[in-house]
């Protein structure tokens, strides 16, 4: 009877400590999702075999790695990437699985971007190509790409953000951290100094600390201590005689000892060469190895990855110990707990309206008005009959130019969105002018175009001019495309020059008519040998699924331009920088970077070359004034003890035209004096303001140690040495409007 009684109390005291404590979770602790990340991850190690551990840490398809089945700790799934969500694969093959319910909406590639230098468009970017990353169930989305525009011959320069390290910073971060709202890990990629493709696999780069610091890395720098990427994709080619993908110095020193970075390494698919240096060499997670990244593969080769049996071989006779691997092990698993085992992550969308408005509006305000004779643009408002030539007025460009290709739910050709904008406005009439690349199709995904067309050059130039005589305006639509040795991965361009005997097109069209307007859709600069002969220049790079409707309306006036260069546009090849005193290129094996940390802008100024197009240059269908230049003192300190270490620069930018605009006010810093050479100026520091016709504007920047400093590699520290130095305030790095000079102390 007591036994009972007393039975009847334990139950009772027992059910009265359930309803008034918390309830206790019976779960392990890796799959509590209340429990701290790095508490679950120990845990999760703690229980993992061997086996499990070795298989964690590389792949078991072209795109997933296979977590730990047993603990239910999930798949890892990757997709590219940066433009889009790449269609379904098949396991083992790059080809594309066919699926049906995969097709995305293709964002303009990141040189558009770029061009907006805008962070809030960065952000949106990021957020709508996450959500469409999160709604497919990915965990990783493989960009952005930050990789320094060396040379406008790298093939893959369109699917980066341009030559300045401080403006890709500022634009890689709100991408990121857009993206990983959403659960899902950016990739930021290929760390690093993967500046040319042909010779990807075998080209060793060398470089001085210096270029290597302030102009190859900041990017990275950035994406990983200010976007806190989760993880980071090594690149193709040698840095000093070791592979990227496993480079002791690159990945255990910078990017994981200096930076504090806490994600993972995952290597470029095919990137890992070598057990033993990937074991030590800072490689997380092996990818894609026996391929070439794009069309060769060996079938079911998983088991045999480099971080596969061969590693556990070598664990398991004792000539490696497992202190690596659990640190490998510990980063894939904090991953997987930020990502594909994060319940918190909201549940994405996919080819929304938003999307497509947030896809041209990014385009909107990237593409750049680099020229405009006479206010040729915007197209007249009552014009009747507009031409339309060349090709890439109707030519698909997101299939093609290798890993970024998509399959888009819609794709809006130029010739479309200017046919829908001036549906009952104006006639387009369509010549095609020449014929380039009459290809469309990239691992299975078709364009279903058939754009062949059999008449001559002259044939087709004939025509286009003939229509030119009699309508209102010439729109021409060329530049490059997605095909090889144009903006394309895994080769690189033969010439500056544009291909396909468009130059003669628009020779011939520029004679028929006083009102031509080039249209280039390119990821890269080209030459402009007719330049003084056509009215405007539109620099529209690849636009993705609303191409077209963003082309038409900044061309109808609707929209007003306020993209600005990312990048430099050079009158001739050997102009740059990397091709000067007869450089070589591409390079197969080795190559130093003699333009050192005169790349771009930096570069041509300090050669006094003249660009054909300066960096930051971009035109508007309004006027900006800039005024009244204020700096908060004239002196800066060197640390807060002695007075002010951050300085103030303030000015009124002017909207002094007659419609409403947008300008990029940016800002230089010139060292007057220094004991090492430095660029004649670098930009610090950009603001994109929107004014209303008449209205102004202050614009305020703040300027501290930083944007003073550069690389000493004689003792490897970020220095700002005592003296003077310039602000400079502009409309591009060859308009500056205000200076004011200010002393370091
Ligand atoms: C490319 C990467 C890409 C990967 C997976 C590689 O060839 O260099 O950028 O993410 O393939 O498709």
């Amino acid at each position: 009877m007591r036994h009972i009684f007393t039975t009847i109390i334990a139950i009772a005291t027992l059910f009265t400590a359930m309803a008034t404590s918390p309830q206790r979770s019976t779960r392990p602790i890796y799959l509590d999702p209340d429990a701290d990340i790095e508490e679950r991850v120990e845990d999760a190690l703690a229980r993992m075999t061997l086996k499990e551990k070795i298989a964690i840490i590389h792949a078991q398809s072209k795109f997933s790695s296979p977590g730990v089945p047993r603990l239910g700790i999930a798949e890892i799934w990757c997709t590219d990437g940066p433009h889009g969500i790449r269609p379904e694969v098949l396991w083992d093959e790059w080809d594309q699985a066919r699926w049906t319910n995969d097709s995305c909406t293709a964002y303009p590639a990141l040189t558009c971007l770029a061009a907006t230098w805008n962070r809030d468009i960065a952000e949106l970017y990021g957020v709508s190509i996450g959500e469409e990353a999160r709604f497919r169930d990915k965990d990783v989305l493989l960009g952005p790409g930050v990789n320094i525009y060396r040379t406008p011959l790298c093939g893959r320069n369109f699917e980066y953000m341009g030559e300045d390290p401080y403006l890709a910073s500022e634009m890689v971060v709100p991408y990121i951290v857009g993206v990983q709202r959403q659960g899902v890990a950016a990739c930021v990629k290929h760390y690093a100094l993967n500046n040319e493709e042909l010779h990807r696999h075998s080209v060793d780069v060398d470089l001085s600390d210096r270029a290597l610091y302030e102009i190859y890395l900041p990017a990275f720098k950035a994406a990983v201590e200010r976007g806190k990427a989760w993880s980071i994709m090594g690149s193709y080619n040698l840095y000093r005689g070791t592979y990227a993908c496993h480079n002791d110095r690159l990945l255990n020193k910078i990017l994981k000892q200096e930076w504090g970075f806490d994600g993972v390494v995952i290597s470029d698919w095919g990137g890992t060469h070598s057990t033993d240096e990937a074991i030590t060499g800072g490689l997380d997670l092996e990818f894609g190895s026996w391929t070439d990244g794009l069309r060769e593969g060996a079938s079911n080769a998983y088991d045999m990855y480099y971080m596969a049996l061969p590693y556990l071989e070598k664990i398991e006779c004792g000539e490696v110990g497992t202190e690596e691997l659990d640190e490998k092990v510990r980063r894939v698993l904090r991953l997987t707990f930020r990502t594909a085992m994060n319940l918190d992550k909201p549940y994405g969308a996919m080819c929304s309206e938003a999307h497509t408005e947030a896809a041209r509006r990014i385009g909107e305000e990237g593409i750049v008005l680099l020229h405009n004779k006479n206010n040729n643009l915007p197209i007249a408002a009552d014009a009747k009959r507009i031409l339309v030539v060349g090709e890439n007025a109707i030519k698909m460009m997101t299939v093609g130019g290798g890993s970024s290709s998509l399959k888009v739910q819609h794709e809006c050709s130029p010739l479309e969105g200017i046919d829908n904008y001036y549906a009952n406005k104006a006639d387009i009439i369509y010549a095609r002018g020449y014929v380039g690349d009459v290809t469309g199709s990239y691992n299975g995904v078709e364009t279903g175009q058939n754009l062949q067309d059999k008449r001559s050059p002259k044939q087709l130039i004939d025509e286009a001019v003939e229509l030119a005589k009699s309508v209102d305006h010439v729109v021409f639509i060329g530049g490059l495309n997605k095909s090889e040795k144009q903006d394309c991965e895994g080769a690189d361009r033969t010439q500056l020059a544009l291909p396909y005997n468009q130059n003669s097109v628009i020779e011939a069209l520029a004679d028929a008519t006083n009102n031509l307007t080039v249209v280039l859709i390119s990821g890269n600069a080209v030459e402009m040998p007719w330049l003084n002969k056509v009215e405007s220049v539109v620099q529209a790079w690849y636009l993705g699924s609303e191409a077209g409707n963003a082309i038409a309306r900044i061309l109808a006036g609707e929209v007003n331009p306020s993209g600005k260069l990312p990048f430099t546009f050079g009158a001739k090849l050997k102009d740059y920088p990397a091709h000067a005193d007869g450089a070589t290129f591409p390079n197969p094996k080795k190559v130093y970077y003699h333009d050192d940390i005169f790349v771009g802008y930096r570069g041509f100024e300090k050669r006094g070359t003249k660009p054909l197009f300066a960096f930051g240059h971009g035109l508007s269908y309004t006027k900006f004034e800039y005024s009244d230049l204020r700096l908060s003192s004239n002196e800066i300190y060197h640390d807060a003890e002695h007075g002010n270490d951050t300085l103030t620069v303030t000015l009124t930018v002017t909207n002094s035209g007659d419609r409403a605009g947008k300008e990029v006010v940016q800002l230089y810093i010139a060292d007057s004096k220094s004991s090492l050479p430095r660029p004649k100026k670098e930009l610090k520091g950009f603001e994109k303001v929107e004014l209303q016709a008449g209205e102004s504007k202050e614009v305020s920047f703040v300027i501290d140690r930083t944007a003073l400093s550069f690389y000493d590699d004689r003792v490897a520290e970020w220095v700002a040495e005592s003296g003077e130095f310039k602000v400079l305030v502009g409309a591009s790095s060859a308009d500056i409007r205000l200076k004011e000079s200010f002393e370091l102390k």
